[in-house]
């Protein structure tokens, strides 16, 4: 299928030339999906990852995938709607918002029929349970059950069935290589991946008629993250290379229940099934701050309330620097049944029996909203100042790696697997109407490729006095403490001057391995030059925000400003590390018309976020 041939270019390095009508970089949820839809076409689609597909994130992912299938009780696309708009404290796009929920149904059953083993209720449909921020009665209450779960393994589960879909449609997978960066022509269009495989150490050059940036967040920007250690912002830092703006990246968001000390995930499903936080006291507090969703808040509003908790001296601990999570309450068959991974999760990380003991928790880096900008179709976004939606050809952006932007300035749970899945069909749908199968693929652009090997010779003989580890730890404290669950002026003008240090040290970087074969502290390097990309735009893009807004809480601002900031942020990253910002309009008009069933616009307006 694919049409290898071997070259020598004038860096000195060989490469194996691929071609192909789509290449996808990642095998996570939303990468998989892409490649066997586009597979599904007939599109000759290679599908390029750094793990094994498996071994993605989102094989990580626990609770569920949200969708109005109302298994469980009433519930409406449009209720679905409100909640995302609601949790995207307005900053999400209502066309992208509309598309995800509207068509989130079909792509579970879609799912189901691939072969995905969803839990069941008794009479044999989808399990679903309720998650925080999704609610009944355009957010009236009460919480509503919307996330469709296999146990607490939902993301391993569609991982392995799209997996094995993707290899019975001859989707061509290339495991184990590291995308170096986009080729790029003069005239801004995509036309390929420059890709290392990390097991024979050849170059591999990949000409596409499109390429689909699939590489997850970059919750290893931070010390502590519930995210895998190979969460590093690979497709932000390649497309910030290539010239594209990023979108949103001040949004990151914490998880209310990373495990105390290991950041391991504890399912916001433990909530669903009924779990709650408790401080020091014993007190239930989130009855106080979210007197109707109560520990079913969304995520930004619990991690906000637990980490005042433990500033106001009532946390938990001999430091008094956590909280509880009681699900000793509840039967220890449907522990059994519905939380088997957490159980386990809890035993190894905490070393707590959850049956009889509550877990130690902690707001911890999850998700990050922010991404490369794209429209509802995934095509990714260079926008002008006269044309602020301007579609750049050849490239697309799902997943964690892309903005569409659905999520704002802050996620609902459960909303991130559907986000994978709708965006990543979305993107299969597209690409089989706008690439011209009778094209020739395109051939490599060699000043492009040049740059690229450049850099990687550079980072390769990199002979500085700097451990890549040693920095990669400083950039992880300062965003820890600088870019942190509340903001000020000050933590904020911090964290740029540390992470603007940084990124000049870079240049003083020692990588001791100058082998092509296996060579894991040129990865690291390369991964943490993509991770510097994706933090240096978050920080300065906060520090710029004077609002707060879904999981962006600034101290000095306390409220949300509609007038002057809701907007898209995109953050311009010069190869000298000068992040200079535009901002982009918010898209505000629905798809459907009201009087064709659509949501009514008064329904969505921006009003006080209260849960
Ligand atoms: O809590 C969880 O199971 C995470 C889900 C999500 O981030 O959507």
């Amino acid at each position: 299928m694919a049409q290898d041939t071997k070259s020598a270019n004038t860096s000195g390095y060989t490469f194996v030339d691929h071609k192909f009508d789509v290449v996808v970089v990642g095998a996570g949820g939303a990468g998989l999906r892409a490649t066997l839809g586009m597979a599904e076409q007939g599109l000759r689609t290679a599908c390029i990852t750094k793990v094994f597909p498996t071994r993605s994130h989102t094989v990580a992912a626990q609770g569920g995938i949200a969708a109005s299938l109302s298994n469980m009780g009433p519930d409406s696309w449009q209720w679905h709607m409100y909640d995302t708009v609601k949790g995207s404290d307005w900053l999400g796009d209502v066309d992208a918002m509309e598309y995800l929920v509207r068509e989130a149904p079909a792509a579970v059953y879609e799912l189901e029929h691939y072969g995905v083993p969803f839990s069941r209720t008794e009479e044999g449909k989808i399990y679903q349970r309720p998650f925080g921020g999704h609610m009944m009665n355009y957010g009236d209450g009460p919480p509503v059950q919307r996330t469709c779960a296999a146990a607490d393994r939902t993301g391993h589960a569609i991982l392995h069935t799209l997996y094995g879909q993707s290899l019975k449609n001859n989707a061509q997978f290339f495991i184990e290589y590291f995308a170096l960066d986009l080729i790029m022509e003069p005239d801004g269009t995509c036309t390929g991946v420059v890709a290392w495989n990390l097991d024979d150490g050849t170059i591999r050059r990949f000409s596409a008629k499109m390429v689909v940036l699939a590489t997850g967040g970059y919750g290893r920007a931070y010390f502590s993250a519930t995210s895998a250690h190979t969460c590093t912002g690979d497709g932000g830092g390649m497309a910030a290379r290539a010239g594209f703006p990023l979108q949103d990246m001040e949004f990151v968001q914490f998880h209310p229940t990373g495990i105390y000390g290991a950041g391991c995930l504890i399912t916001e499903g433990a909530r669903g099934e009924g779990g709650y936080l408790v401080n020091s006291e014993g007190e239930r507090f989130m009855e106080r701050y979210a007197p109707s969703a109560k520990d079913l808040a969304s995520r930004d509003v619990v991690s906000r309330c637990m980490t005042l908790e433990i500033r106001e001296g009532r946390g938990v601990g001999k430091a008094k620097d956590h909280i509880f999570l009681h699900l000793d309450h509840l039967d220890p068959a449907v522990l059994h049944e519905r939380l088997p991974g957490i159980s386990e999760s809890a035993k190894i990380f905490a070393g707590v029996d959850l049956t009889k003991e509550p877990i130690p928790v902690l707001p911890t880096v999850h998700y990050n909203m922010g991404g490369v900008p794209t429209n509802y179709w995934g095509e990714v976004l260079n926008p002008t100042a006269d044309n602020p939606d301007r579609v750049s050809p050849g490239l697309m952006a799902v997943g964690e790696a892309g903005c569409a932007s659905v999520h704002g300035a802050n996620r609902l749970g459960s909303n991130s697997l559907i986000d994978l899945v709708v965006f990543g069909r979305a993107a299969a749908i597209r690409a089989g109407q706008v690439i011209d199968r009778k094209a020739a693929i395109p051939s490599p652009n060699q000043a492009s490729v040049d740059k690229i090997m450049d850099r990687f010779d550079r980072l390769r003989h990199a002979n500085g006095s700097t451990p890549t580890a040693v920095l990669r730890e400083k950039m992880q404290k300062a965003m820890q403490e600088d870019a942190a669950v509340f903001r000020t002026q000050e933590s904020l003008e911090s964290g740029c001057k540390r992470i603007s240090e940084i990124w000049t040290e870079l240049k003083d970087v020692k990588v001791f391995d100058r082998s092509m074969i296996w060579n894991s502290d040129l990865v690291e390097t390369l991964e943490l030059e993509n991770l510097m990309a994706n933090a240096i735009t978050t920080v300065y893009g906060a520090e710029a925000r004077k609002e707060s807004r879904g999981a962006h809480a600034r101290e000095d601002f306390s409220a949300r400003d509609d007038a002057n900031w809701r907007k898209h942020t995109l953050a311009h990253l010069s190869e000298d590390g000068t992040v200079t910002l535009t901002y982009r309009p918010v898209h505000t008009e629905p798809l459907l018309a009201e009087k064709d069933g659509g949501i009514s616009l008064a329904k969505i307006a921006p009003k006080a976020r209260v849960y």
